[in-house]
């Protein structure tokens, strides 16, 4: 199976993607998570993506697809793979469907996440994330155990530098500018998810879309 996450900035999809991915035994592929750890390492790429990343702003659609190209060549997304934040743009939702098409497969749904901006306000503002595994938490709609340290690893939880209410304003604007349009773009394939309702019914809902 190959799936598309969409949606805006806290609707859900690094909290859904590790269920559907034991689930279905697929790789997830997220952007934010691999410019996160570039710009953690310093690498040329991670220096380069941090300005945009800073502003709220979409990375170069290079950059991206070029992430995304190595990606899907691991051999353990041979079964299939989920995309958590790309494509983002149309340009790089063409570019994946002519590296899919050489590989002789395609998309086979798209899971459009659907929240009000409102609601992912506060979602994005209460968020907590553990940087070496993508995990994240709520401080209220998904507390960890004990405050600021991971579950699984016990190690430190760190606030993401774009969670804040300005940032997240600029993070929306280009979700409803730039990224919609690969929602037409997908048509026939996309299914709406009501993502703002409790973690275990958006669950069962992309159970059933699937
Ligand atoms: P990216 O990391 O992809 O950020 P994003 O799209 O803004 O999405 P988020 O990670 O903020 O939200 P999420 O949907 O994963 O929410 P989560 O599950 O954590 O991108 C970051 C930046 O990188 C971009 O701004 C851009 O600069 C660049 N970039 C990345 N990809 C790119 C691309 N393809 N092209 C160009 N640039 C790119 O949930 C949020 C919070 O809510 C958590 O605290 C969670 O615990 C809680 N929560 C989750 N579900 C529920 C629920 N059902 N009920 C209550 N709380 C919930
Ligand atoms: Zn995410």
């Amino acid at each position: 199976k190959h799936v598309i996450l969409i949606g805006p900035p806290g609707c859900g999809k690094g909290t859904q993607s590790p269920k559907l991915k034991a689930e279905h035994c697929l790789c997830h592929l997220a952007t934010g998570d691999m410019l996160r750890a570039a710009v953690a390492a310093k690498t040329p790429l991670g220096v380069e993506a941090k300005k945009a990343m800073d502003a709220g702003a979409l990375v170069s659609d290079e950059i991206v697809v070029g992430l995304i190209g190595e990606a899907v060549q691991r051999p353990d997304c041979r079964v299939g793979f989920i995309l958590d934040g790309f494509p983002r743009t149309v340009v790089q939702a063409q570019k994946l469907d002519e590296m899919l098409q050489k590989r002789g497969t395609a998309i086979d749904r798209v899971l459009n996440f659907v929240v009000p901006d409102p609601v992912l306000v506060e979602r994005v503002t209460g968020r907590w994330i553990h940087p070496a595994s993508g995990r994240s938490y709520h401080d209220k709609f998904a507390p960890p155990r004990t405050p600021g340290v991971d579950d699984v690893t016990g190690e430190p939880l760190v606030k993401r530098k774009d969670d804040n209410a300005d940032t997240l304003k600029a993070r929306l604007a280009a979700f409803h500018a730039q990224t919609t349009p690969v929602v037409d773009f997908y048509k026939s394939k996309v299914v709406d998810v009501a993502a703002d309702k409790p973690q275990a019914d958006v669950a069962a809902q992309i159970r059933q879309a699937l």
